[in-house]
């Protein structure tokens, strides 16, 4: 047949593949994986690879099958370089057999080369049920693809239909996981296993809907009610992140603040050490305007995690919230703390700390279900990382998680606090009835007694100026002022060079 035939008839193919697709996924009000590459990258930019790849020869080849269900390929996101692909459900349900996994390897393999982000947009039936074994080892690469990758280059998972059974671990060995509520779900074995095995009914949703991901199990960071919204965040988080771990954070020359709320920080930290106050308020006037993405906002909400811009760069923030629980360190916020702490870290992102934290969680729940080791994973992570980090005190810092939080003693490069400060082993109530406990028992009117000795503990001990007596704190500052302390500090920050001794790596508490 003539050549130049054959290559307009592929085209034309491919059309016609893509017409179908719209009607069955638009049925079922999703896009298809163009359409998706088409809203992820700048208009016009995507440039596809291996376009006419044939599946496996056990498979019957059709027309529609060209590409074999994934549409691979690299585009620019806000003029940037970013490695993408995205499953194909309407061709054999985006299952992932032998030739459709080369192609999202080749991907994460040009990524990693040339230094730039991957995005995975996801929407398959999993491993091929017909390629057997040659399915698995397509998967195989792609997992350890994923760990090659990791710490490397940012890699980012968006869950536009299932994700099922072993092919959840590659979305859950990215830095970021972003679902739908309706359109999308993720379990290691669907509804209908949970019934034969458990005895258990359950919906689609309520195993792995992309809400009990972002709410309960945090395997999720993001949750949206469309698609659109869901790719366009790859776009918003990309614009905080460096390409790769060499290159240096994008630097936005928008640069305003709030200057008239600055003084509000004077007076936000109520008198009652029992009230609660709503650390996104400091976060958002300390920031440049508008630039505060949270991540997992709807996950172990005791602790905050976010990008901002400050003066224009990008930081990492790590937030106790004391509106939620107290602000009290629990298994998922230590969880969540320090993998966020881990990402920035890899990716060379300085980390300011906001800390107000009576202490960690107490109870046998906690206990028996590991807040020792999982607590440890956030002083580890803490620990071992180099780039900058500065901590502000508002309110409380007691105990070990006064210590973990990045304290001057486990690397924290500045450590601040706020006239409001409480630093002590642990807070004036519990700390009187053990060290006052034969004073306390003797009283004839203990109430009063109890009330002169809280005082006295306050004064004495639990407030900012014994630390900055004894330089545990470089300096208690006047909350208005935060925002340049903050600024001056990382600027003085900006060139810190410190490497670890060589090793093969840590061994953080899993
Ligand atoms: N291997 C091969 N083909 C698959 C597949 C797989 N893993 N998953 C789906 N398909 C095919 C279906 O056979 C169907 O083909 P058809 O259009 O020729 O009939 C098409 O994809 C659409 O699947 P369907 O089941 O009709 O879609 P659905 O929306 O009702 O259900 C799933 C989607 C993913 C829940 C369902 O297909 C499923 O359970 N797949 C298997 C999941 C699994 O356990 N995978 C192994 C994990 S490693």
């Amino acid at each position: 047949m003539n050549k130049r035939k054959i290559f307009e008839q592929r085209r034309q193919f491919l059309q016609e593949m893509e017409e179908v697709a719209v009607q069955k996924q638009h049925a079922k009000l999703k896009l298809t994986a163009r359409e998706r590459l088409n809203v992820l990258f700048d208009e016009g930019s995507f440039f596809e690879l291996n376009t006419f790849v044939e599946p496996a020869k056990a498979i019957k080849k059709t027309q529609n099958a060209f590409g074999d269900g994934v549409v691979v390929g690299r585009g620019l996101i806000q003029g940037r370089s970013v490695f993408a692909y995205a499953q194909d459900f309407t061709v054999m349900g985006g299952s992932l057999g032998f030739a459709h996994g080369m192609k999202i390897a080749k991907v994460q393999e040009m990524a990693l080369k040339f230094g730039s982000p991957c995005v995975g947009l996801i929407d398959s039936g999993g491993a091929r049920i017909q390629e057997g074994i040659n399915s698995l080892s397509a998967y195989a690469r792609i997992f350890r693809n994923n760990v090659s990758s990791s710490g490397i280059i940012p890699q980012i998972s968006v869950i536009l239909g299932p994700s099922a059974g072993g092919a959840v671990y590659s979305p859950a060995m990215t830095d970021f996981v972003i679902m739908t509520n309706k359109t999308s779900y993720m379990f290691v074995t669907g509804p209908d296993v949970v019934k034969e095995v458990l005895n258990q009914n359950i919906s689609m949703d309520e195993l792995g809907g992309g809400n009990i991901h972002a709410e309960k199990s945090g395997v999720a960071h993001f949750v949206f009610e469309d698609e659109e919204h869901a790719i366009i965040q790859v776009r918003k988080l990309l614009a905080y992140l460096p390409l790769n771990n060499f290159d240096p954070v994008p630097v936005s020359m928008d640069v305003s603040f709030n200057a008239e709320r600055q003084e509000y920080l004077n007076k936000i930290v109520p008198d009652d050490p029992n009230r609660p106050y709503d650390m996104k308020d400091i976060i958002n006037i300390l920031v440049d305007n508008n630039t505060f993405l949270e991540i997992h906002e709807k996950f172990a909400q005791n602790i905050l995690v976010g990008f901002a811009r400050l003066d224009g760069k990008t930081i990492g923030i790590v937030a106790n919230q004391p509106k939620v629980m107290a602000g009290t360190l629990d298994i998922n916020a230590s969880i969540k703390g320090a993998r966020f702490v881990r990402f920035c870290d890899s990716f060379n992102i300085p980390i300011l700390v906001l800390e107000d934290v009576p202490g960690f969680m107490p109870g046998s729940e906690q206990e028996h279900t590991g807040i020792i080791r999982n607590g440890a994973k956030l002083l580890y992570a803490f620990c071992e990382a180099t780039v900058p980090r500065v901590t502000v005190i508002t309110r409380k810092a007691y105990g070990g998680a006064f210590i973990v939080m990045n304290s001057l003693g486990i690397g924290g490069d500045f450590n601040f606090a706020w006239p409001t400060a409480e630093i002590a082993v642990m807070g004036p109530a519990g700390a009187i009835k053990i060290v006052n406990k034969a004073e306390l028992a003797a009283a004839s009117d203990r109430e009063a007694v109890e009330k002169e000795l809280v005082e006295k503990y306050k004064d004495e001990i639990a407030n900012p100026f014994k630390a900055e007596e004894l330089g545990m704190i470089d300096d208690v500052i006047k909350p208005s002022k935060t925002r340049q302390v903050l600024i001056t500090a990382f600027d003085i920050l900006a060139n810190k060079q410190y490497s670890q001794p060589e090793r093969k790596h840590g061994n953080i508490p899993l």
